[in-house]
């Protein structure tokens, strides 16, 4: 029979308060706990990135001092805001994660920081390895990178008790598409940067072609595919692999 002297404890994910129209409020402890977690990835990733480059700040004359930092900041920055978007998930298989689901609103708060510290850096003090004058914010990459900063300064300013009022049942929604959308800029931000060149430079290329082209040969590879044969042209061709000249 069930114990009638235990007090049921609510049992909700995180922003269920917010769903219903209540901010989660002030403790001292969760931010203590979020902000233990931020020191604990900034050893870990500082630890990875001083071993790997072989400085902090001492930077050599060819990189600029808060370059390595500057890694380890978002890293963790990164890090903590991936793991807000997949706490809930994670918690429904395994239990281990179902404490952490509590920390949830504060370890994505001191994550964007994080990444606001990253922005704002970035721009002011890479000067050696990326010049103002080269970071072109109508490209893809920085362009990401500031969508993602809007996005974060959005999510942060949004999360008082004022803004749940205000907002109600539009907060829970805006919060978990702001947080998607973030993490999307930011993995087109770094990818772009990082590992695409060569794809990314092919696909533009081909986005820029003229409509009416690209219209020409959309329709062309359509007869091809339908009849073996180009009407206009009059002869035959082979099916082309996925609709595209390679
Ligand atoms: C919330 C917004 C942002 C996020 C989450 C973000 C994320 C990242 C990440 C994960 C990296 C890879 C770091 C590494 O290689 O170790 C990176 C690199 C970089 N980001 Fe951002 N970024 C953001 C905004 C911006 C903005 C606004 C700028 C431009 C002012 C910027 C400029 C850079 C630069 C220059 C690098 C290369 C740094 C390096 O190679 O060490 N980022 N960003």
């Amino acid at each position: 029979m069930a114990d009638q002297n235990i007090i049921p404890q609510a049992v909700a994910p995180a922003g269920a308060a917010a769903k219903r129209g209540r901010a989660k409020p002030f403790s001292f402890h969760d931010y203590a706990v979020a902000i233990g977690i931020a020191l604990g990835l900034t050893l870990f990733f500082g630890v990875y990135d001083v071993y790997r480059r072989g400085y902090l700040f001492n930077a050599p004359p060819t990189a600029d001092p808060f370059f390595v930092p500057n890694k380890i900041i978002i890293a963790t920055g990164l890090s903590m805001l991936a793991f807000t978007f997949l706490i809930s998930p994670l918690a429904r298989y395994f239990n281990v994660f179902h404490q952490m689901v509590r920390y949830r609103k504060e370890i994505g708060i001191i994550g964007g920081y994080f990444a606001l510290v990253h922005a704002v850096g970035s721009y002011l003090w890479l000067p050696l390895k990326y010049p103002r004058s080269d970071m072109d914010f109508t490209g893809v990459i920085y362009s990401a990178g500031l969508a993602a900063t809007i996005v974060a300064v959005f999510l942060l300013l949004i999360t008082s008790q004022k803004a749940v009022d205000l907002l109600r049942n539009r907060w829970w929604f805006l919060h978990r598409w702001g947080l998607r959308f973030l993490i999307l800029f930011a993995g087109i931000h770094v990818y772009v940067m990082k590992w695409s060149h060569a794809w990314v430079a092919w696909w533009i290329a081909r986005w820029r072609q003229p409509a009416v082209r690209r219209t020409r040969e959309w329709l062309a590879t359509r007869a091809r595919n339908a009849h073996g044969s180009v009407p206009h042209l009059g002869r035959r061709h082979p099916p082309l692999r996925n609709g595209f000249h390679f």
